[in-house]
């Protein structure tokens, strides 16, 4: 596991594009792997950029979000499928029939989008971290050998995430759709970026703690080519 300590949220974001960049650059065909939530912005923010001003093209890229509510729509306003849409589709040039955001909640729907990433095989796959060590939403204690599976949300993250549906519990989804470990396990790349004080228990567990579902992060060192781009703030308690 590399883990590059820079200053800030933008010095992040600058080094998690050039990684990105080196993938999208270096393939024919680049599969990326992608991941909803705030840490990834400004990356995304840097795609956008370097798409529009050097012409970096994003037309043969195929992604796979890492996970989606259950029971709202597509094109809700709080679907992972339109954040990703306003934070960087909207911005490049991939094509939407090779954009895939997890969708459904059967068995057949999860190994549906299982295959349909075998069959590609991730190049490089963003994540951002939970304070609990979470991964997409596998929350601690979910076995390692978990492909893409539904779970049920707590309800602390449904009360975390009441804010984003006019403070209403009960308009937050109980369900979501997520890769599992043994899925993000299979990407060829991952590229992790954390920042803030509030990540650097989790940062630490993961990197220097044992393997264990605890944290479902560590099963990150079993991997072979992992690069975590840290904050000083989420590297504060690295020793
Ligand atoms: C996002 C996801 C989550 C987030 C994690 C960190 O698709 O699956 O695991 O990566 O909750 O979220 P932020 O970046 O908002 O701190």
């Amino acid at each position: 596991m590399e883990v590059i300590i820079v200053k800030d949220y933008d010095a992040v974001s600058q080094k998690a594009f050039e990684v990105m960049k080196e993938v999208v650059t270096g393939k024919k065909e680049p599969v990326l792997g992608l991941a909803t939530g705030s840490s990834p912005i400004g990356l995304y923010k840097n795609m956008i950029k370097d798409h529009k001003e050097n012409g970096t093209s994003y037309a043969d890229v195929r992604t796979f979000n890492l996970d989606e509510y259950v029971g709202i729509p597509r094109d809700h306003e709080q679907s992972y499928w339109t954040f990703m849409h306003e934070n960087l589709f909207s911005g490049i040039d991939v094509k939407e029939e090779n954009v895939h955001v997890p969708y459904g909640d059967t068995k057949a729907d999860c190994e549906a989008y299982e295959k349909a990433m075998e069959d590609v095989s991730v190049d490089i796959q963003v994540l951002g971290i939970g304070a609990n060590g979470h991964i997409g939403f596998n929350e601690p204690g979910t076995p390692f050998d978990e492909e893409t599976h539904i779970v049920t949300l707590t309800e602390k993250t449904r009360q975390d995430n009441a804010r984003f549906f006019e403070g209403d519990i009960n308009k937050v989804p109980t369900h979501a759709i997520t890769m599992g470990i043994a899925t993000i396990m299979k990407a060829k790349k991952i590229l992790m970026v954390a920042t803030g004080e509030n990540k650097a228990d989790a940062i630490k567990a993961m990197v220097e703690g044992e393997i264990s579902t605890d944290c479902p992060a560590s099963v990150l060192q079993n991997h072979k080519d992992v690069v975590v781009i840290v904050d000083e703030a989420a590297a504060s308690k690295l020793s």
